[in-house]
């Protein structure tokens, strides 16, 4: 199928991936380039936003690499306006900006509290309090967040900053669509779960214990998710495409798991 966001514009934060290969943020701008929005790639790194627009750019679609630093306000509201003055809209808001830190309540130091929370739900707080105005303007749009399944679960190690600002991105979501409905904004948040991504394989957590990617079903090591395998970056990026295509308009608030199954299990693997 093509053309399911065809005619929208796409603002993507995080756009980019903190290494080679497929990020999180970098599938879903390439997915929905691939089925017609323009995208606005926003990335602290300029690098990698560029090299997300080459992608685009290969493929026949359209995209234009925006550096910003996404905690600083005046920042977010610089590639907001920038979008409108290249793209002339924003119809698609991509929150997909997050780290992860190590640490349980007492391990985890206040200067790295304050960091993830300033990440990962700034971010977020930021780009919605500058694109929402122009989605109203515009008579409507989707925002699509993307949180973690760490957000409702204990992940397998300890990462309380990330679990708690994951967790605030899902509320968030929630008051959002409520507040928001009336312009005909939808506001959604997808839950990953473990995903082979660069940050994924790298940052704390169960994926980056694994010895390689455990992509491959009946892999002994992932044997504790149901679907048997890890997920890729375009198992994200096609649950965003849809949330942000007019196929989900009856779909706000909600919660969407992208995680094998792994949520429906009592247990998670111990360390
Ligand atoms: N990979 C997994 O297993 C997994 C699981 C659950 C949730 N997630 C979530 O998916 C999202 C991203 O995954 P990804 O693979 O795309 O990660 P990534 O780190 O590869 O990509 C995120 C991009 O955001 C950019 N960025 C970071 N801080 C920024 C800032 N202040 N301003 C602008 N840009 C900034 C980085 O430069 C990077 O290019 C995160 O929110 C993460 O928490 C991932």
């Amino acid at each position: 199928m093509t053309g399911r966001v065809a005619g929208k514009v796409a603002l993507v934060m995080g756009a980019g991936s903190i290494g080679p290969g497929w990020g999180n943020g970098k599938a879903i701008a390439v997915r929905l380039a691939q089925e017609g929005a323009r995208v606005f790639a926003v990335d602290q790194n300029s690098d990698a936003a560029a090299e997300t627009r080459a992608l685009i750019e290969a493929d026949g679609g359209e995209c234009i690499a925006h550096r910003a630093d996404a905690t600083v306000a005046e920042q977010v509201r610089g590639a907001v306006d920038a979008c409108m003055d290249s793209l002339g809209a924003i119809d698609i808001l991509v929150n997909n900006i997050g780290i992860g830190e190590a640490g349980g309540v007492v391990e985890t130091s206040e200067e790295s509290w304050d960091r993830v929370f300033e990440v990962n739900l700034k971010t977020m707080f930021l780009a919605c309090k500058f694109a929402v105005p122009q989605m109203q303007s515009q008579g409507g749009g989707s925002i699509v967040n993307i949180s973690s399944l760490a957000s409702i679960r204990w992940g397998g190690k300890k990462l309380l900053s990330y679990a708690a600002s994951k967790a605030g991105m899902n509320q968030m979501t929630r008051v959002m669509a409520v507040e928001h409905a009336p312009d005909k904004i939808r506001v959604n948040v997808i839950l990953p779960g473990l995903i082979a991504t660069p940050m994924g394989l790298s940052a704390p957590g169960v994926t980056s214990g694994l010895a390689h990617e455990a992509l491959e079903e009946g892999d002994p090591q992932t044997s504790f998710v149901p679907i048997g395998h890890l997920g890729s970056a375009w198992d994200v990026a096609n649950a965003a495409l849809y949330l942000a295509s007019d196929e989900a308009r009856y779909v706000t608030g909600i919660e969407l798991l992208v995680d094998g199954g792994l949520a429906t299990t009592l247990v998670a693997r111990a360390d």
